[in-house]
């Protein structure tokens, strides 16, 4: 199960992302904003991480205007690996190298056909298990403390 949530700058992203998502089968929660109202990133932001966090969620995607603003503020929450990606190349190796948890995504910097091939991307890579990356997550996650 992931967890998808957007604000405003990306509502209109994540209502096409959803459909996509559910023509693949693939069960999702949708932790809003429900309009394009504008809102406040960081609300959403916090949702979908917490819950990656605690496990409730194995993956998230968070949208934005350009995916910024969610990557900062997701990032601050322990146990979080979030990846802004704007491109396929990204998209694959964060899953490789990095174990990314959530993807986020710019609702207004990147067409809606390439959203979907990085999501598609992000969702079906696995994470490599290598000896020399699993060390530098490590490394990473000890940087929380
Ligand atoms: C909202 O206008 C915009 O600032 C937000 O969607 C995002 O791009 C922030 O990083």
């Amino acid at each position: 199960m992931i967890a998808i949530a957007s604000d405003h700058g990306g509502f209109a992203m994540k209502a096409q992302l959803m459909e996509h998502l559910t023509e693949r089968g693939i069960g999702f929660d949708d932790l809003g904003c429900y309009s394009e109202e504008s809102v406040d990133y960081p609300v959403y932001a916090e949702k979908a991480a917490r819950g990656v966090a605690a496990g409730k969620y194995d993956r998230a995607v968070l949208i934005c205007g350009t995916g910024i603003g969610m990557s900062m503020a997701a990032n601050k929450l322990p146990g979080i690996r979030a990846a802004l990606c704007s491109d396929c190349y990204s998209a694959e190796m964060t899953r490789l190298h990095n174990d990314s948890n959530i993807l986020c995504l710019g609702g207004r910097t990147i067409g809606i056909e390439l959203a979907k091939r990085i999501l598609d991307i992000w969702l079906d890579t696995p994470f490599s298990g290598m000896e020399k990356h699993a060390r530098r997550i490590a490394g990473i996650a000890a940087l929380e403390k």
